[in-house]
């Protein structure tokens, strides 16, 4: 697709519809898309490439918007393949292109092409650095873990234009019109949810700038109510919740857990909670589990013990939580087991190196079938995690 975003910055990104997995781990029902755009100043500069998936058809919108005139500068913002896998490919085709890319990026960039010669080719930039097109300047801003260590992102002072490499991307691609919120928060909290410190330092750099007009290396370009993505994202990178909801995630074998989790939802219902998701980790999706602990400021997990540990769907979750510093929610434990259950302890263990958290008492013990001797405890559970 090509279109103009301002008169001299065209659009020339690629959708992808037909992805079965995004970094081979998250679903995309609605594809995803390869942002790139192309600076029609008295020097052209391309912003970023796509990935190599769909480089012909990005190669072919290149020379379409060019129009004939030569790319003086290919500006390398992240080297994650899904935006650089082209490199080596625009080099080859435009003789006369400098690369433009922060100095770590560049000591990199020969881990990924070391075929390529990038001696006399390549421009190292350093925070605060400058890059003049002639009518406009880009003025560069290191974004480190934000979300690999060479990132940095880029402000035209013309159009007022940020281009925010994959700070405020989303899943879906752009042919499918969808609210932003829902995949952005499933994008933001797998891909950069442990770095929301780098993104915090980043917001506030951002804050000097007169921004106008946001171009993500993922989904649509943000034109209008600009405070309202940037507040998503202060407070997602605060990871602070949105909803004072409760998430009830389940991991179980035969059913039982199941039956103890979703009884237990039933009963916060009952007693008012604001909202209740439950999650079945053995079968929804991991990422979608991830986005509504994140999203939501209180978590309930429950499960079957298995071979002296916790059923594996749940050790994933927990995992996945712990990897993107998942904190500052409170946390209830619900174990199942049928001789010698292990599932809370081993729980626990994982919770434990959450920071700021606070788990709730009392842990729930079942063995093997909730009984109407459980319901007390797992009303006592109830109140404490509303409270
Ligand atoms: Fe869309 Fe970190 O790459």
């Amino acid at each position: 697709m090509i279109k103009n975003i301002t008169e001299k910055i065209l659009y020339v990104g690629v959708d992808d519809t037909d992805i079965d997995l995004f970094e081979s781990q998250y679903v995309v029902p609605n594809g995803v898309s390869y942002n790139s755009y192309l600076i029609l100043d008295e020097k052209v500069a391309i912003m970023d490439t796509v990935d190599p998936r769909k480089g012909d058809e990005w190669f072919e919108n290149l020379h379409t918007a060019l129009a004939g005139r030569k790319p003086d500068y290919l500006v390398v913002q992240h080297l994650e393949p899904d935006h650089a896998g082209n490199i080596a490919r625009a080099m080859e085709l435009y003789p006369d292109m400098q690369v433009v890319a922060s100095e770590k990026a560049l000591k990199m960039l020969p881990q990924f092409f070391f075929d390529t010669q990038f001696e006399g080719r390549a421009i190292g930039i350093k925070d605060g650095g400058t890059l003049s097109l002639g009518g406009r300047t880009l003025h560069f801003v290191m974004a480190p873990m934000v979300h690999w260590p060479e990132v940095m992102v880029s402000y035209d002072s013309t159009d007022k234009v940020l281009f925010a490499a994959d700070g405020f991307g989303k899943f879906g691609a752009l042919c499918h019109d969808e609210e932003w919120a829902g995949e952005a928060r499933r994008y933001y909290f797998n891909i950069c949810g442990k770095y929301g410190a780098p993104v915090q330092a980043l917001l506030k750099k951002a804050a000097t700038l007169d921004i106008a007009i946001i171009c993500p290396l993922h989904g649509p370009v943000l034109t209008e109510n600009l405070g309202y993505y940037i507040g998503l994202y202060d407070k997602w990178s605060k990871y602070e919740p949105e909803s004072e909801g409760v998430v009830v995630a389940y991991a179980s074998i035969h059913g039982n857990t199941a039956d103890a989790a979703r009884k237990f939802a039933d009963m916060l219902r009952a007693k008012g909670a604001e909202e209740v998701t439950v999650v079945d980790l053995s079968r929804d999706d991991m990422s979608k589990a991830v986005e509504a602990a994140f999203r939501c400021s209180r978590l309930v997990v429950a499960a079957a013990s298995y071979d002296s540990d916790v059923f594996p769907p749940m050790h994933d979750f927990l995992h996945h939580l712990a990897i993107k510093n998942y904190c500052k929610r409170r946390i209830g434990i619900i174990e199942n087991g049928s001789w010698a259950p292990t599932a809370g302890k081993a729980m626990r263990a994982i919770i434990d190196r959450f920071k700021d958290v606070e788990v709730v008492e009392p842990m729930v013990t079942i063995l093997s079938r909730l009984k109407p001797s459980d319901m007390a405890a797992l009303d006592s559970l109830a109140d404490a995690i509303l409270k």
